[in-house]
This record gives structure tokens, C-alpha cells and sequence, in this order.
């Protein structure tokens, strides 16, 4: 992003209120504080949370609910100011032994119902602002300027500042912010972004978008709290962004291969023995420099290459990374994209999302599996192909569809399948 850009927009901000608050640590799950922003006001505070709040109102749900109740009457519609938006993680939070932990839950009067929606949603949000010191979030008023809040843990404060200029595209936006706020391109992965886009402001169905930084791709990426309309209601507000910076729950972190310092390269590492077998292997611990920090993307790259995480690789790694083997097979076996057996040189996914099995999917599955010879989730003999099912392939308006390798088919039909796989194969088509 273009820095002079991210200069002439920070210049335009003004600061209108600002809050500096003490560092609080989470103690059995409780930061036992909530954090208020009213931004008709400016005025910001911190909360105590009660012993009758942990035991009657547990979870990010039932505090976003308390929330709620002390701020809103009968006669609260959802463009009301003092209509609250409330983001809450339960005392789980951001605790990563549990799955879903890193979860959002979002809560607001509806556009749509006019009554309380919750949602939840994934990205860095909720740890991030968990680990500030604070159990929950809300927001209440209406601005008259465009405005963002930024909740900087890393200086302690929190501030209100008009921002005019930035985008309001949850894409953009979301780049422009974290840019901003990034002290350097490894500080990136420590801010998040919650906006709503154009689309919000037209509609009452407006989503939220919250960023994560994804340093494999370089980008941004967004998370969406879709249900009810909340977005909507943050735009209604003139909020164009709530922004969280905290770098201090995670560790040492370095963004991408070519700024690991001093790789170990093949030729030079002792370990990998010369023996063919585990050279490639070798190779690719070798360029992540044995670090135990990326033993996942080690993983993703021997998936890559040898299209399986054999036993061979477990060793290899256990070995040279230091990481036990218990949680190289745990992470090997939880998570779809690895496989201890071999996958096919070309992987054909058949979706059976909702628009694909109305069009007829589980035909098409049918046709593969009877022109392949094999079930669904096996590899055929000779190690071609591997047949899988999986949910939406991102691409509905086309269903029913099949993806051949990295090759999208749209509208395909269960007649086309043995054409298809004997094109695959290197035959005449029909
Ligand atoms: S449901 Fe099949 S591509 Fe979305």
C-alpha cells in the first residue's frame, strides 16, 4: 500500500476523545472489566464485572446480554444511539487448547427484527481485545463525523478519532488500517479491524468484517459476523472502523521465508544424511530453518511435495524441530488438508454444497465414483486420482460443480464425468 496515501490519510484524522487505561492480566478467564465508549459524548470507561455477572451471565453471549440490558429500554429501536453494539469472548477466550475459543460473539438490535441478534465470528478481534484486559466491549451513541476507535494495547489508550477519508469498502479499509497502524511489516499480524462496507450502509443486512492479517498471503483477510444486521448498525453510527493492536499475546514471529534469518541450506545441513528418501523433506525443514514456530507451514509445504505426511516425515520433523510426535500426528490428522496416506496426483473435489445438491450433486459424486472405481475420500490404484466430497467450492452460481486439480468445472453434468476422466487420463474425449 502506498505510504504517502497512508500518511495524507492519517493527517486527516483528529483525535476527539482519548483513554489511557492500565494493563490488566486474565486471571481464571476474567479480565473483570468491560470497556464503554459512548461516541456521541466521547466519553470512554472502564467497568467493573460483577461476581454476579461471571456466575449468571457466563460466556460472551450472556455478557454481550447484561450488556444489552443496562443500556436499552422497551422502546429501543435498533438506530436508537443508545442501541448498543457489544463484542464479547467468554472466559475461554483466545485460550487455544480450545477449539473456537478465538470467537467474537457480536450483539445488537437488529435492523431486520428490531429485537437482540447475536452473532459470532472468528479473526483476531476477540483475543486481541481479551488480552488487553477487558471482558467485553460497548459501544453506544451516534457521531455526526466518520469517525474510528482505536484500542491500542500496546500504549494503553484508547482513542476517538474522526477519519474522513478512509475507504469505506471492509477490503480497503481494512489494508489502509492495518498499514497504518502496523509499526512494520511483522507488526501487521497484531492489529485487527472490525468495519462494515457500502453494502451496509444500503441495506439492513449489513455484515461485519473483522480482519486478520494473513502473512502467508500478504493481505488482510475478512471474517464475517453475518447474522442480523450489525453491520448496519455500526455504519449507522458513522463508525467506520474499530481497531484493536495488541502484540503482546503472542511470540516472536517472523512473516514470511525470506526474512528468516540465515536458513540453513541443504548443502550445508549434517542431519538429513544424504538419503534420498527424506532429502526433499529435509529441504523444506531446512528452508523454514527447523523452526518449531512453522512446523504447520513445513507441513503444508511436505503435503505439497509429497502429497502425504508419511511416517517418515513425522520423524523428520520430530527430529529436527523438536516438536513431539504426538502432536505432529494430532495436527496431521485434525486438520482435512493432511493426509498419512498418499493423495492422487490430481485431487477431484465434488461439492455437495446446498446450490450444487439441489442441481443434482450427489449424481455427479455417483458418476465419479463409478467411472474411478473408487468411493469417495480413496485414491484409485494407480495413484492418479483422489475422489473427495467437500462443502461449497466458492463458486454456487455455476452448480453444480466439480474442481479437477486446481480446473473449476461449472454446470457440469453427470453424463460429461467419463469424458472428463478420460481427458484427465490422457485420452481422446469422446
Ligand atoms: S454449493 Fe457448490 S459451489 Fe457453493
Amino acid at each position: 500500500m502506498n505510504k504517502e496515501k497512508i500518511a495524507e490519510l492519517q493527517k486527516s484524522h483528529e483525535v476527539v476523545a482519548e483513554f489511557n487505561f492500565e494493563h490488566r492480566d486474565i486471571e481464571k478467564g476474567y479480565a473483570k472489566r468491560t470497556l464503554h465508549i459512548d461516541i456521541s459524548t466521547g466519553k470512554i470507561e472502564t467497568r467493573p464485572v460483577t461476581d454476579q455477572m461471571i456466575d449468571l451471565w457466563t460466556g460472551g453471549r450472556g455478557f454481550d446480554m447484561w450488556l444489552m440490558f443496562k443500556e436499552i429500554t422497551k422502546d429501543t429501536k435498533w438506530d436508537s444511539p443508545e442501541n448498543p453494539i457489544c463484542f464479547s469472548q467468554g472466559p475461554l477466550g483466545g485460550v487455544v487448547s480450545f477449539p473456537g475459543a478465538g470467537k467474537t460473539i457480536a450483539t445488537s438490535i437488529s435492523p431486520l427484527t428490531n429485537s437482540i441478534i447475536d452473532c459470532n465470528v472468528g479473526g483476531y478481534f476477540g483475543p486481541y481485545f481479551k488480552f488487553a484486559g477487558f471482558d467485553a466491549l460497548s459501544i453506544t451513541g451516534k457521531s455526526d463525523d466518520e469517525i474510528i476507535i482505536y484500542i491500542d494495547a500496546v500504549s494503553r489508550k484508547v482513542t476517538i478519532e474522526k477519519a474522513p477519508l478512509e475507504s469505506v469498502n471492509s477490503h480497503i479499509l481494512a489494508e489502509e488500517l492495518t498499514e497504518m497502524y502496523a509499526d512494520d511489516i511483522i507488526d501487521k499480524k497484531n492489529i485487527s479491524v472490525v468495519s462494515a462496507g457500502t453494502g451496509a450502509e444500503n441495506s439492513r443486512m449489513g455484515v461485519l468484517n473483522f480482519s486478520f492479517f494473513d502473512w502467508r498471503r500478504g493481505v488482510a483477510r475478512l471474517k464475517q459476523a453475518g447474522r442480523g444486521g450489525i453491520g448496519t448498525v455500526l455504519r449507522n453510527k458513522k463508525i467506520k472502523a474499530v481497531i484493536v493492536k495488541n502484540r503482546e499475546i503472542s511470540p516472536a514471529w517472523r512473516i514470511s521465508k525470506p526474512v528468516i534469518p540465515n536458513p540453513v541450506k541443504l548443502e550445508k545441513c549434517t542431519e538429513c544424511r544424504g538419503e534420498d528418501e527424506i532429502k526433499n523433506i529435509c529441504a523444506i525443514i531446512c528452508e523454514w530453518n527447523s523452526d518449531p514456530e512453522y512446523v504447520i507451514e513445513m507441513m503444508q509445504d511436505i503435503q505439497d511435495k509429497e502429497r502425504c505426511i508419511s511416517r517418515k516425515s513425522i520423524e523428520e520433523l520430530c527430529l529436527k524441530t523438536g516438536v513431539p510426535r504426538g502432536k505432529l500426528y494430532h495436527i496431521a490428522t485434525f486438520y482435512k488438508t493432511f493426509s498419512l496416506e498418499p493423495k492422487g496426483e490430481k485431487i477431484i473435489q465434488v461439492c455437495l454444497g446446498t446450490a450444487c445438491h439441489v442441481k443434482g450433486a450427489a449424481n455427479i459424486l455417483s458418476s465419479f465414483e463409478r467411472e474411478l472405481g473408487i468411493k469417495q475420500g480413496e485414491t484409485t490404484e494407480d495413484g492418479k486420482f483422489t475422489l473427495e466430497a467437500v462443502a461449497c467450492l466458492g463458486c454456487c452460481s455455476l452448480a453444480p460443480v466439480a474442481k479437477i486439480g486446481d480446473e473449476i468445472i461449472g454446470n457440469i453434468k453427470a453424463k460429461d464425468v467419463s469424458n472428463i476422466i478420460n481427458a484427465e487420463r490422457g485420452e481422446e474425449r469422446e
